[in-house]
């Protein structure tokens, strides 16, 4: 394909995206940016301002793509997909630890569709390819009277990058869908199939509960029933990743058979 038409077909406009969409709720109202500071921050205004659950803030660019933990999300121009969704479950408060679980679920198996890879799932919610990191999801939630009022869900995936794109250091750890599949992705195609699977798994969640979507989790996650250490802000966690509990929390049975809830951390492999 000619240049120039290439990247027209690849722009992630709001036309380009409504042309593939296969959804009802997800992505029903889009608003795409060419550059944003983030993403999240955007949908959680519109989320104040009633935006109905389903709206899709994206951009090509972000300025100041967050990660976990006031880290920085390098958010490079068209190359990736850089989204949020706005849900507003009807859940309390303690459960809301959960949706991301549902996101990371759905990104894995929009994933093996489209490249025939099998993502693993690192806790909390990194997804991994041959070991290295090509998706985080970040969300940002605002309670009401014990409930939650709306959730966003930031999603990031590195589609399109080349290894000369990253330095040294960055491609040890990190990669992207083209690199591990050996070939140039659609990111409208590969967005259209995660909002899809992250609708069917959120209605599955509405009408039976996060059971068999924690099961699958449990599934694609290498470390589940293994020996590992969290690290956390003042210390460091060592013992078998037991389960993760109805709200969420990584359950670890320590060395003397305590069993801890961890909320937050990174497991260190
Ligand atoms: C992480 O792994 O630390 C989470 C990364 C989440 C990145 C996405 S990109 C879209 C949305 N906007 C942001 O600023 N962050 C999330």
């Amino acid at each position: 394909m000619e240049l120039r038409t290439r990247m027209m077909y690849d722009v992630l406009s709001e036309n380009r995206i409504k042309s593939v969409l296969k959804t009802k709720l997800m992505g029903k109202k889009i608003y795409a940016f060419w550059s944003i500071g983030t993403t999240n921050d955007f949908a959680y205004l519109r989320a104040t301002q009633d935006e109905p659950e389903g709206a899709l803030v994206i951009a090509e660019k972000q300025e100041r793509g967050r990660g976990r933990k006031a880290r920085t999300w390098d958010s490079q121009f068209g190359k990736g997909l850089w989204f949020s969704i706005i849900l507003r479950p009807d859940l309390p408060s303690n459960k809301s630890g959960l949706i991301p679980y549902l996101a990371g679920v759905s990104v894995a198996q929009a994933v093996e569709k489209i490249i025939g890879l099998r993502p693993d799932l690192k806790w909390p919610n990194d997804l991994l390819l041959n070991g290295k990191k090509f998706c985080g999801i970040l969300s940002d939630v605002q309670f009401d009277n014990g409930n939650i009022a709306f959730i966003i869900l930031g999603i990031g995936v590195n589609v399109n990058h080349n290894p000369a794109e990253w330095s040294a250091e960055v491609n040890d750890l990190a990669t992207s869908l083209r690199i591990e599949s050996n070939r140039r992705i659609d990111r409208a195609e590969m967005l259209a199939e995660i909002l899809a699977c992250l609708e069917r798994n959120y209605e599955k969640f509405k009408a039976d509960g996060m059971g068999e979507i924690l099961d699958q989790w449990k599934q694609r996650c290498p470390t589940f029933k293994k020996n590992i250490t969290v690290l956390q802000e003042k210390q460091k966690l060592t013992g078998l990743f037991f389960d993760l509990d109805e709200e969420g929390c990584l359950v670890l049975k320590a060395n003397d058979g305590k069993m801890i809830k961890i909320i937050t951390g990174d497991i260190i492999i």
